[in-house]
């Protein structure tokens, strides 16, 4: 609670520093909604925020903590559309949105992954990209592993591939758009559903890490 008193004070000195966020409002949220009419959304993504493959609900954990802020936002405003989650994120203001993201930022799903398989041509384009086609290496923007580099780009590792393949093909086909500077829609339009086939099949098989920051 001492947290509550000093954020205020913190804030008034620096007008940029943004509320961290209290991670046991947040739990609770997640564990039962709220009264504005946000549902419980350990109800879709899991009691770990491991979210659920085969039904395209991404995985929250270790996902870092101003991305998550983000999407909501998004979500709030209307620049990610979603039928589910455009209600949900309207019952959430910033400090509630804030308090949600920093308790799944805070879950460690280490060691969750998919079985890994045989697919070259999803970890050669992760790693190194497809040049003859212009496409960047994925971690060349998600960092070593797809780990994520926080504060903008997401960790793609241990997310499901149901979901990586269902956002790659919202980039391509202009359904998703709220990524700056178009980062993703450049990336997405240009790859074919073999490459979007394999790329997230790949992510989804490699562990989850830590984004610690340690390498920037
Ligand atoms: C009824 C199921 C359902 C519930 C309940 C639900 N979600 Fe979601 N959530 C989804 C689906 C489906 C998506 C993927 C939507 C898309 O494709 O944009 C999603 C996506 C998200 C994302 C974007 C993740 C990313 O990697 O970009 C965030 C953040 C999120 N939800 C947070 C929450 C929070 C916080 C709550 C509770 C207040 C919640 N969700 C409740 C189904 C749900
Ligand atoms: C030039 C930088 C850049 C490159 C290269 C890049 N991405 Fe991204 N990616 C981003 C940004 C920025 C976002 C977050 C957009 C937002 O704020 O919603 C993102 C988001 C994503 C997401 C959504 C994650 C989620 O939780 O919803 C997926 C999936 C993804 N990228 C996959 C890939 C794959 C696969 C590749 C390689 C083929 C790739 N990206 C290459 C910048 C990049």
């Amino acid at each position: 609670m001492k947290l509550r008193l000093i954020i205020p004070l913190l804030s008034a000195l620096s007008p940029v520093a943004m509320a961290a966020g209290d991670i046991d409002a947040g739990k609770r949220l997640a564990l039962q909604g709220n009264d504005q009419g946000a549902t419980a959304c350990v109800a879709c993504h899991g009691a770990s925020g491991e979210g659920n493959a085969p039904a395209g609900f991404p995985r929250l954990a270790g996902l870092n903590v101003d991305y998550l802020a983000k999407q909501l936002r998004d979500y709030r405003e209307g620049s990610r559309t979603n039928p589910t989650m455009n209600p949900i994120a309207a019952a959430l203001d910033d400090a509630a949105s804030r308090d949600v993201a920093a308790y799944y930022a805070s879950l460690d799903l280490a060691g969750d992954t998919a079985k890994e398989k045989d697919n070259a041509a999803g970890r050669t384009l992760a790693l190194r990209g497809d040049w003859e086609n212009t496409i960047p290496a994925c971690v060349s923007c998600h960092g070593p592993g797809g780990r994520g580099v926080a504060p903008a780009f997401p960790a793609v590792a241990g997310q499901h591939a149901s979901y990586i393949r269902a956002q790659l093909q919202a980039w391509r086909e202009g359904t998703r758009n709220n990524d700056t500077n178009d980062l993703m829609k450049v990336v997405a339009k240009r790859l074919s559903d073999e490459q979007i086939q394999a790329v997230a099949d790949y992510f989804a098989t490699v562990p989850v890490q830590p984004d610690t920051g340690a390498d920037r």
